[in-house]
């Protein structure tokens, strides 16, 4: 072999061990290699020797081809892997490494209370239903019995819509009309939702949810009502419950009451507390809806899910259900 084609392929081998990375590698193996490589150079002068001289040249050229080729290979492998290990120790997962735990969410304090209340209903045969919160005048109020100029419709109360023919409904009752105007007794219905009203401090907020209750078929009694909701309220509070059924007055209930309970049976020991309002269907509002009156009778009843929430896990500002504290709604997890 020539010392020139000796000097070139042991300044090319040094070159191919010096390659830092793949692409470095690549580069060179096309400058000696490639087209217009170094070494297809040589091979394209072959032509210039003498004949006889020819056949020992192209070999001793070919030789060295050869032996650029396998060196680039190798290196190509030790390359390979040195990239590969490289990813390999960066991409290590520490799997000693403490986890960083999982926040599952909580049901919201409100959603929980409707939800028990719903389910103690459902159990006693009440059916779930809803109406809209965008009410009119007549659902409202008018079929319900309440008179013009009843209190409850000043403007201070009710946030009205488009002029004074829709409202937002300030209370779940608008649900009894609707339920009776689209179906005939027997009826045992809950209506749960929201309500507005034109109110805000610790207990009372601009919206609230109620619960609707309706049971109207033949013979529906007072007694009926007061055992039913016993019954109710000590499934819902996990206790026996010294109530009071006090006298009261709602238009759309004759004769109408308001439940009490003892805050010593619900362990507070805060005196009398009033947890809703019910009544027997006033026969005004069982003819308004399309129900015949001396054929069946019904008792009805509304109450806060706030202030029953409130009750069962002890929370003193309402507001603190709407303030999306953590802190506070965590603990209903
Ligand atoms: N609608 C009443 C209110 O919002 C609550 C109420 C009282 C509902 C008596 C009733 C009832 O169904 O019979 O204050």
């Amino acid at each position: 072999m020539s010392t020139d084609l000796e000097t070139l392929r042991d300044s090319a081998l040094a070159d191919i061990a010096a390659a830092a990375d793949l692409r470095a590698l690549d580069d060179r193996r096309v400058s000696l290699l490639g087209k217009k490589g170094v070494i297809t150079g040589r091979l394209k002068t072959l032509g210039e020797l003498p004949a006889d001289e020819r056949k020992a040249a192209g070999a001793a050229i070919n030789r060295v081809k050869q032996e650029i080729a396998e060196a680039i290979d190798t290196r190509r492998v030790a390359l390979e892997q040195q990239a590969f290990d490289a990813r390999i120790a960066e991409e290590t997962v520490d799997v000693t490494l403490p986890g960083r735990g999982e926040h599952p969410g909580a049901m919201h304090p409100i959603t929980r209370t409707r939800r028990r209340i719903e389910a103690l209903f459902a159990a006693r045969g009440f059916e779930i239903v809803t109406g809209p919160e965008i009410e009119d005048d007549y659902h409202n109020f008018e079929a319900l019995n309440v008179p013009p100029d009843h209190p409850a419709r000043a403007m201070q109360d009710t946030f009205y819509l488009d002029g004074r023919r829709l409202l937002l409904r300030t209370h779940t009752s608008p649900v009894q009309i609707r339920t009776m105007e689209s179906r005939q007794p027997p009826i045992r219905v809950i209506a749960p939702g929201r309500v507005y009203r034109c109110d805000s401090d610790r207990t009372h907020s601009p919206m609230f949810h109620q619960v609707e209750a309706l049971y109207v078929a033949e013979r529906v009694t007072f007694a009926e009502l007061r055992a039913d909701l016993r019954g109710f309220l000590e499934a819902f509070f996990e206790t026996e419950l010294k109530l009071r059924f006090r006298p009261s007055y709602f238009p759309f209930t004759e004769p109408s009451a308001e439940i009490d309970i003892d805050g010593k049976s619900l362990g507070t020991g805060s005196g009398w507390m009033e947890v809703m309002g019910c009544g027997m269907v006033h026969p005004n509002v069982l003819e308004a809806a399309g129900v015949d009156s001396q054929r069946y009778t019904g008792y009805a009843l509304g109450m806060g899910i706030e202030r029953l929430a409130m009750l069962r896990y002890g929370v003193t500002d309402l507001r603190q259900f709407y303030n999306n504290d953590l802190r506070m709604l965590a603990q209903f997890a």
